[in-house]
């Protein structure tokens, strides 16, 4: 079996547990299980870049990472990933920021990681590079003459073309993803615009998986990422779950429980969330003080204005609602701005009579999946999903929701509390067959067996 290779941002520390995205989680399982090698940034900032790689082991990771100097944190992350690619990537090219720098310093920090895994590969390698931090590396890496098989994994949507040509060097952008030989996407739908924009922007031509551009053919294809089902499971089930679960119960008081788990992200729809749930107890003022929304929200990408913005939104909002609403001995929204340990968080989702996902776009959402498996399987509760993240295409048995509709919210919050318990087993059940069908090891097989087809070697490009 190759060697895998893991590039992308941020490396996840395993043991470190909880405070971290489902994609970091799942990449530490897919890692261990081929005793690869994972790179990526350290999260420290030096004054100068020097360039010295960190060689760790975490709970049977092995990691290799490197620090960044300030210039680049400011023009690659906060800049052309964060204010520029995630913002246009998630339909908003409204508070998209075009500027020169900030192009310069992602392709300047690229060519660093490149520069960095460069040495570490050898000729067996399997590479898998992702997100939407390191789109031009495999062409940094072709360059440098490896012929290795490198594929391409992209964790948020693809946007459709006529907003991605509002990015200066589009065209510039997408080509660097053809000197890749596999490139993923979590569903169909964001598939579709990627080849839609090949044809029609760039001149290319799709046949069935394979998309060629300018004598390159690379296999394009959707790919839903899942949970650790078993692992999720198992912690749902385990001590710290259960102290969290009824130290949660307790403070409910026989309330029903509304979750939502969300790094604070307006991709997010947390001011939409806040607003629907506003809507329903404007429209059940009898069900008052008999249900709690507690929405976990920790901070993220903080230096970047747009995330200041809604995290003041969301301040003022919260303390609008429950203003309007609390009672003495009654608070409609816990707003928490902290992080939970995974396995506490088992205990938090399973604690809930309701899990509320409402992304107003998001690539896969694993917070659904999660939900949905920290569940009593006697005593389910209902999940509440955006028709917008990728995760409603696989988990149609959630009640699918718009979520820019507050009526819509409400009246999914009201069927939900009022869901019989037969209904709730049966699409509790229905979902937990995708989850545990599609979990992270399929994801991480089904990639790499695409991988692994992609025989043909490639020549190095100039
Ligand atoms: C999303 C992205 C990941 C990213 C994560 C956390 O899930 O797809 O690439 O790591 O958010 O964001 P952060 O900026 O904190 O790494």
């Amino acid at each position: 079996m190759s060697r895998l290779i893991v590039i992308s941002n941020r490396v996840s520390r395993p043991s470190k547990g909880g405070e971290q995205g489902g994609l970091a989680v799942a990449l530490a399982a897919a890692l261990r299980q081929s005793r690869g090698i994972w790179v990526g940034w350290s999260g420290n900032v030096t004054e100068k870049f020097t360039g010295q790689i960190a060689f760790n082991e975490d709970d049977g990771v092995k990691t290799a990472t490197i620090d960044l100097e300030e210039q680049d944190v400011d023009e690659y992350y906060n800049g052309y990933a964060n204010k520029t690619l995630w913002p246009l990537f998630h339909f908003r090219i409204d508070i998209a920021e075009y500027a020169r720098d900030f192009e310069g310093g992602y392709n300047r920090v690229n060519q660093r990681f490149a520069d960095t895994v460069s040495p570490l590969v050898e000729p067996d390698d399997v590479l898998w590079v992702h997100d939407y931090h390191m789109i031009p590396l495999g062409q940094m890496l072709r360059r440098k003459g490896h012929r290795n098989r490198i594929g391409f994994f992209l964790h948020i949507p693809w946007p459709p073309t006529r907003l991605l040509v509002s990015l200066p060097h589009h065209s510039k952008l997408v080509e660097t993803l053809f000197a890749y030989d596999v490139v993923g996407f979590h569903t169909e739908e964001w598939l579709e615009s990627f080849r839609h924009y090949v044809e029609k922007e760039m001149g290319g031509s799709v046949d069935g998986d394979h998309v060629t551009l300018g004598g390159r053919t690379i296999q394009a294809i959707a790919c839903p990422i899942g949970i650790d089902a078993p692992e999720f499971i198992a912690a749902s089930k385990g001590e710290a779950a259960a102290k969290m679960q009824e130290q949660v119960r307790k403070s409910l008081q026989d309330r029903a429980m509304i979750v939502g788990v969300d790094r604070l992200d307006y991709s997010k729809g947390l001011e939409e969330r806040f607003n629907g749930y506003a809507r329903f107890l404007k429209d059940n003022p009898d069900i008052h003080r008999q249900v709690v929304l507690v929405q976990i929200a920790p901070p993220s990408r903080g230096e970047v204005e747009s995330y200041q913005e809604i995290r003041a939104t969301l301040d003022a909002l919260a303390g609008r609602i429950n203003g309007e609403y609390s009672d003495v001995d009654w608070t409609p929204i816990r707003y928490v701005n902290q992080g939970y340990p995974r396995d506490q968080l088992a205990g938090i989702y399973r604690a809930a009579r309701i899990g509320l996902v409402t992304p107003l776009r998001d690539g896969m959402n694993l917070v659904a999946k999660e939900y949905v498996a920290a569940q009593d399987p006697e005593d389910p509760g209902v999940l509440i999903l955006s028709r917008f993240a990728g995760a409603a295409t696989q988990l149609k048995d959630a009640l699918l929701i718009n979520p820019y509709s507050p009526e819509e919210m409400s009246d999914a919050i009201g069927k939900a509390l009022r869901m019989p318990l037969e209904e709730r087993k049966r699409r509790w059940q229905a979902m937990m067959q995708i989850i545990e069908e599609q979990d992270v090891s399929w994801w991480r097989s089904a990639f790499a067996m695409r991988l692994e087809d992609a025989h043909k070697v490639r020549e190095p490009q100039e």
